[in-house]
């Protein structure tokens, strides 16, 4: 097994990423170091100067995500934790991609057309191409597992139809270059929402803050917000299929289910029948209880940035080692002279 995932390091690492895609990171991670598989886990930073963006803050924000990562469990011992812009293998390899990646496929994806909205003209060629940068992430390591939350399932299958097309256009039939990954997407927790609006997903870029909940929120911040958040007047179902309908009840019921390792059902079977005055109380101090330990380690990591950076590039010089031939085999494939 080959596990290879990345976050951006824009902003904070958000409940959404940490229930939909890091929580796996680090199950997986544990998996691996049974089974002799290898987990690479990147801050996308190359993705994120696709939208505007302020140097210094992607700076600092790259070495927060790090310490919000090792603070969640991501031990960089175990696993390659690094940055994409110590691994120019990755961007390299996007250029050779963009020859076999079609304009209509990247037109088709939900989050170009969301992002860019009624102005593609004044996006960056960048916001475009990011669905091939990405595909290069996973594709140069031979990945075989991609855990992740559900809006970026079409990126995966956009890298696996890159991916399938190079194999038949460049490779023999039995000596396929790339290894088709397969995306793991939690069925549970594949889209958190925002704590404001049940439509929407929690989000970094989500003006509001009281939207999410911050990994690096303190228990009052916590509280707070979930005390705020959006609900129905309706007491909670004690069945699953009473909350059809009720977005934002859907999704703090998912939340609770998801902290305390147990079923939606499970948690209505406890609180059915009673309104959110007692429900939200008991979700704030749960998630109090799990993130805390989180909060505190973030905290101590976060201070020490020598030793932030000397984990990014000790992860980069096992990435670069690992990217290189594959890469090398993508230039011959290609027919391109480089010996
Ligand atoms: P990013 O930085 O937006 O999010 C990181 C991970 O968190 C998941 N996620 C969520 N899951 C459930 N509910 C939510 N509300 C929620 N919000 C975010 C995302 O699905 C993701 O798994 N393009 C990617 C970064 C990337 C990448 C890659 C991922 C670059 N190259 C290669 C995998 C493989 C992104 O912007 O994720």
């Amino acid at each position: 097994m080959r596990i290879v995932s990345g976050i951006q390091p824009t902003g904070n690492l958000h409940l959404g990423n940490y229930l939909g895609a890091i929580r796996n990171w680090v199950s997986m991670q544990d998996d691996a170091a049974a089974s002799g598989g290898e987990c690479l886990y990147f801050l996308a930073d190359l993705h994120a100067i696709s939208m505007p963006h302020v140097p210094a803050d992607l700076s600092a924000n790259t070495r927060e995500m790090v310490a919000a990562l090792v603070a969640c469990g991501i031990d960089p011992d175990h696993s390659i934790l690094f940055n994409q812009a110590q691994v120019p293998q990755h961007a390299e390899l996007q250029w050779l991609l963009n020859g076999t990646a079609r304009m209509g496929w990247l037109n088709r994806m939900t989050q170009w057309k969301d992002k860019a909205g009624k102005n593609r003209e004044g996006q960056s060629v960048a916001l475009f191409t990011y669905p091939v940068l990405q595909a290069a992430d996973v594709l140069i390591y031979q990945a075989t597992h991609v855990p992740v939350g559900e809006d970026q399932k079409q990126h995966l299958e956009l890298a696996r139809d890159i991916a399938q097309k190079f194999n038949n256009d460049f490779c023999a039939e039995d000596a396929p270059l790339f290894t088709l990954p397969a995306p793991f997407i939690p069925p549970e927790a594949a889209r958190i929402m925002s704590l404001r609006d049940g439509s929407s997903k929690m989000s970094k870029s989500d003006p509001s803050d009281m939207s999410r909940i911050n990994m690096t929120d303190d228990a009052d911040t916590i509280m707070q917000k979930v005390k705020k958040a959006k609900t129905d007047p309706e007491p909670l179902p004690s069945e699953k299929a009473g909350l059809e309908g009720r977005a934002e009840a859907n999704n703090l019921v998912s939340i609770y289910a998801v902290m305390a390792g147990t079923t939606a059902d499970d948690v209505l079977a406890q609180f059915g029948g009673q309104g959110f005055g007692s429900f939200k109380p008991a979700l704030g101090e749960l998630l109090v209880e799990k993130l805390a330990p989180i909060n505190a380690r973030f905290v101590e990591l976060r201070q020490d940035r020598t030793a932030l950076d000397a984990i990014l590039r000790k992860g980069a010089e096992k990435a670069r080692a690992l990217a290189i031939p594959t890469l090398e085999k993508t230039y011959d494939a290609l027919g391109l002279v480089r010996r």
